[in-house]
């Protein structure tokens, strides 16, 4: 196994474990901050690891621009001491006084959230406007994902302008993200992410003209973290996430990233021996994301030849010619294939430096809610 990820106590360390590498961490905030030209460019995206502890990592780093999907990371977010809280959700429904509630609590942060639709806006307006308190709203920007957003166009300016006469928002600015854009190769994913983000640029140009004040730009996730850093300008910014820990998904699919290094591993330990050519392990699916397909969820690490035969909520079943290498109680590792979901299963990580467990860190906000 590679060195830097040895730890020396592993019998201080319940399993399955999620363990979260201090220093490959800091690395890869680094990494990001070169990649984006800078960190007044960078808005991370806190959903990958959903702990205070990174977000004051990227703050020392200079990042003091985040980004979120819920009200419990926009919470985590702002009590960590961001000032600058982008939730970048379209928030419909009583989630809406809940962003008032957010922007009266901590005077000190800016919240901004994403609309794509009039009824939308309208909600956001009435629940910001009758608790007294005011939001920056982000258009959200449909560049070919159709999960959320609305295309460039008329309709678009339409709804910006909506944004700009209702009381207790203000206009702040274009989102774009490009989930869609998972091409190996780095040329090809700038290639289909280029025509949409000249049309974004023809729609900011359009609302500038009509006098409405596009302040930001909060362009892509980690596929496609490459392109837009080449986009030039004050107001782009870069809203990354899974880079600052990795996973084997993203490491092995774009190459073009790998100076950002897996930052998070599972700790996992042998349970029984059930064949002569089975080995099983207590990592089941409610300690490693599901999403991806049985059998892709998860690398194992230095375990010789194998096959995933069955994966239960706590079991991990596998074959292997050399099963006999193995006893109850051995301890393994496995990268996950999706870190984000991964997080999001564990209450706490174990937080490794220098080859030992030096801290406990909570995954405060896996809750849905914290104080609001
Ligand atoms: C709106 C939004 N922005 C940014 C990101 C970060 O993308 P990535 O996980 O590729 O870094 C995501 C990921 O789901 C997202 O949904």
């Amino acid at each position: 196994m590679d060195p830097r990820y040895a730890i020396r106590d592993t019998g201080s360390i319940f399993s399955p474990a999620l363990i979260f590498y201090k220093d490959i961490i800091r690395h890869n905030i680094r990494r990001m901050v070169e990649r984006a030209g800078g960190p007044s460019r960078l808005r991370p995206h806190c959903k990958t690891h959903k702990t205070r502890e990174i977000v004051r990592l990227q703050l020392d780093a200079g990042v003091t621009k985040h980004k979120c999907a819920t009200i419990a990371e926009a919470e985590m977010l702002a009590d960590a001491g961001v000032t600058d809280v982008l939730v970048a959700y379209p928030l419909v429904g009583p989630n809406c006084g809940r962003l008032a509630r957010l922007v009266h609590k901590f005077p000190r942060t800016s919240f901004a959230a994403l609309a794509d639709h009039a009824v939308g806006i309208r909600q956001l307006s009435e629940a910001l406007a009758s608790a007294g308190q005011r939001a920056a709203i982000l258009l959200d920007i449909d560049v070919g994902q159709h999960r959320t957003g609305i295309a460039p166009g008329d309709a678009a300016v339409a709804l910006y302008e909506q944004i700009a006469r209702s009381p207790g928002l203000t206009p702040g600015g274009l989102h774009v993200y490009d989930g869609h854009n998972h091409q190996e190769s780095v040329a090809e994913r700038a290639a289909a992410a280029r025509p949409f983000l000249d049309q974004v640029m023809t729609l900011r140009d359009m609302l500038t003209k009509k006098g409405l004040p596009v302040p930001r730009l909060v362009l892509g996730g980690t596929p496609t973290f490459p392109v837009y850093a080449d986009v030039p300008g004050a107001n782009i910014e870069l809203s990354p996430g899974t880079c600052v820990l990795n996973d084997h998904g993203y490491g092995t699919k774009f190459r073009d990233l790998n100076d950002m290094q897996p930052a998070a591993l599972l700790l996992t330990r042998v349970i029984s021996r059930p064949t002569p050519t089975r080995v099983t392990f207590d990592l089941g699916y409610k300690a490693v994301a599901s999403d991806p397909p049985a059998g892709k969820r998860l690398v194992l690490w230095d375990v010789p030849a194998h096959e995933t035969v069955l994966q239960n909520e706590e079991h991990l079943v596998i074959e292997c010619a050399e099963a006999e290498r193995f006893q109850p109680g051995d301890v393994a590792f496995a990268l996950p294939t999706h870190i984000c979901p991964t997080s999001a299963l564990h209450k706490q990580v174990y937080v490794v430096e220098n080859g030992r467990v030096a801290e406990m860190w909570d995954v405060i906000a896996r809750d849905r809610m914290l104080t609001i």
